[in-house]
Parts: structure tokens; C-alpha cells; sequence
């Protein structure tokens, strides 16, 4: 296998997508505030002034908020609800480990980290394998890695690289956050713990991806709602001094081991 640039990596998980219309796939793109291929993020960059570019972030936040506020189910919630085995779960991470398991494991064109997802929210995991399977994000080795998973596998996968050693928040910061930051702390922490189960915890992720990740939402190639509507406003300069600070912060996600 050598898609994307990647090295070969162990297969398994071969098994068809049987509950993609009963399981967690069906559920997710629900929230108003948090809908895919929305609008808001591709009329902030087609409008290239800055003025579009706040109001669709401040939008983008009271959406948010709004979604918290009436209840309205957020990202992952429908999987959420349904907890997964984590036992179960880390014996078919095996295929999974095979990169994302291996420190200093690449991406090869772009050449970026693959990300660490151990410690991560549960819900926001499963909803992150929900939007490549989807094609909201567009990264072809992981479309295939999520559409051959049965949804309980998912939920297992999400439960296992959560639970085993889930990353909360300290409290407290390390080093100042950087001017462009102000707004993303509101959702992911000033110390880069998502507030919610539906927010990535960025503390201690790879620089190069956050970067990347970035990048994406603010092309447009990656799709959400929210995060298209923040990056768009972003330069290269904020991109870079937001992904050293999310990454130089701890407790950190961690690189589930193979073993463990
Ligand atoms: C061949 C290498 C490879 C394999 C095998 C692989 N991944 Fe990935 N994974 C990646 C790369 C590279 C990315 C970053 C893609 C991007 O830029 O969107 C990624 C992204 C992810 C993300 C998104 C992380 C985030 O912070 O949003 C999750 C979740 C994930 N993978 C879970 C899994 C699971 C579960 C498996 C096993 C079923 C798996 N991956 C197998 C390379 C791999
Ligand atoms: C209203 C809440 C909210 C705000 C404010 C917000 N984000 Fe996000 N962010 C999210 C959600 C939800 C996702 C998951 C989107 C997805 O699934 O692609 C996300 C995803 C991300 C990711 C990808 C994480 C990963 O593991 O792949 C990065 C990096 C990120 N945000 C950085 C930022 C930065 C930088 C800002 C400020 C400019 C910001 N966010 C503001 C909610 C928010």
C-alpha cells in the first residue's frame, strides 16, 4: 500500500461499512451551528476582507454557543451516547498503530506528523473517523481506514486511544498566547484542552499538523463549519506562532504504543 506517500502499513479492519445507515455515520452532521459544506467558511475567503472574515467567526462562536445552550446535539454526540469497548477497541488498533503509533511517523507529500490521537476527546474522535469516511476531510489512506470499520468499531477505536490516559487540563498555560489565539481559547483552552467532548484538545500535538490542519480549513480542502470560518482570517504568521504555542502545551496528547 502506498497511498498518499505513506509507508505500507499493516491491514485488517477489512470488513464492509454494515451500519452506515443505523450507526454513528448517519448521525453526525447534525448541529446548526456545526454543519459541513456550510456556507460560512467559503463566503469568508471569497469575500477576502477582513470585516466578512469577523463576523463569520463571531457566527461561527454564537453557533456554536447557541448549539450548547439549547442543546441542540453537537458533532459525535449520536456516538457518544453509545459508549465503546475499549478493550476491544485496542486490539483492532493494530492497524491504526501501524502510524500512528510510530513516533516522528509521516505524512510524505505534504510532509507533516502523522497526528497523535492518544488522550484525545472520544466523541470527537469518532466524528473526525465520521468526516474522512464522509470526505469532508479529504485524506485518502485515512477515507479508507474509516470506511472499513464498522461503526462499533469506531466507537472502540475512540474509546480505547480516550480512556486509556484522557488529557485534562492542568490549568494553567505555558507561555503567552499569541494575539490571534484570543478567540480559539473560548473552544480548545488556552492550554489546548478542548472545553467540550466535541473540541480537539491541541496540547502537545505535532506543530507541523496543527499547521496543517490549519492550512486546510483555511483552503477549504478540510470542511467544518466552524474551524472554516476561523482559519480564514489567519496568515501564515499567526498559523505558525498558534501551532508552536497549542504544541509546546501540557499535559500532552500522547502516541498510543503498540503494547499498550
Ligand atoms: C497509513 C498511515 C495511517 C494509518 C494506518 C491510520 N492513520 Fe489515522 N491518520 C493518518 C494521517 C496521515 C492523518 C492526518 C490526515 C489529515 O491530515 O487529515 C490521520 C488522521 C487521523 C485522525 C484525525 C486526528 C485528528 O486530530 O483529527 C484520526 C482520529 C485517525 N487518524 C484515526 C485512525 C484510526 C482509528 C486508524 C486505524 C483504524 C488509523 N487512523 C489508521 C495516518 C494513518
Ligand atoms: C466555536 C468553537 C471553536 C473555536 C472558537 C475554534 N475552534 Fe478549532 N475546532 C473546533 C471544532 C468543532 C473542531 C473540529 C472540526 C473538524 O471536525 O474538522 C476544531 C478543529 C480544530 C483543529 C484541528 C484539530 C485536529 O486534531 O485535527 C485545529 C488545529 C483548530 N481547531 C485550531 C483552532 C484555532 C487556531 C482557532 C482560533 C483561530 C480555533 N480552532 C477556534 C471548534 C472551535
Amino acid at each position: 500500500m502506498r497511498r498518499n506517500g505513506l509507508r505500507a502499513a499493516p491491514t485488517g479492519l477489512k470488513t464492509p461499512f454494515s451500519e452506515a445507515t443505523s450507526g454513528i455515520f448517519s448521525g453526525v452532521s447534525v448541529p446548526s451551528g456545526v454543519r459541513i459544506n456550510d456556507e460560512t467558511g467559503r463566503s469568508a475567503r471569497q469575500g477576502g476582507n477582513k470585516m466578512m472574515c469577523n463576523r463569520n467567526r463571531f457566527a461561527a462562536i454564537a453557533a456554536a454557543f447557541i448549539a450548547l445552550v439549547f442543546g441542540v446535539p453537537a458533532l459525535g454526540d449520536g456516538a457518544a451516547a453509545v459508549s465503546g469497548d475499549a478493550a476491544h477497541g485496542a486490539k483492532v488498533a493494530y492497524t491504526c498503530l501501524g502510524c500512528h503509533g510510530i513516533a516522528d511517523y509521516r505524512n510524505a507529500a505534504p510532509n507533516y506528523h502523522v497526528p497523535k490521537i492518544g488522550g484525545q476527546h472520544e466523541a470527537y474522535l469518532v466524528s473526525a473517523l465520521a468526516e474522512y469516511r464522509a470526505g469532508a476531510r479529504p485524506h485518502p489512506t485515512m477515507k479508507a481506514q474509516a470506511g472499513s470499520m464498522t461503526a462499533q468499531e469506531a466507537r472502540d477505536l475512540a474509546a480505547y486511544l480516550a480512556t486509556a490516559t484522557p488529557v485534562a487540563s492542568s490549568g494553567h498555560a505555558t507561555g503567552a498566547l499569541p494575539a490571534a489565539a484570543t478567540t480559539c481559547s473560548a473552544c480548545h483552552g488556552a492550554d489546548g484542552v478542548g472545553i467540550t467532548a466535541d473540541y480537539p484538545t491541541l496540547a502537545g500535538q505535532h506543530a507541523d499538523y496543527i499547521e496543517q490542519a490549519l492550512k486546510a480549513y483555511r483552503k477549504g480542502g478540510r470542511q467544518n463549519a466552524i474551524m472554516n470560518g476561523m482559519a480564514a482570517a489567519l496568515t501564515d504568521a499567526d498559523i505558525h506562532a498558534i501551532a508552536a504555542y497549542y504544541a509546546g502545551q501540557t499535559p500532552s496528547l500522547w502516541i498510543p504504543a503498540a503494547t499498550r
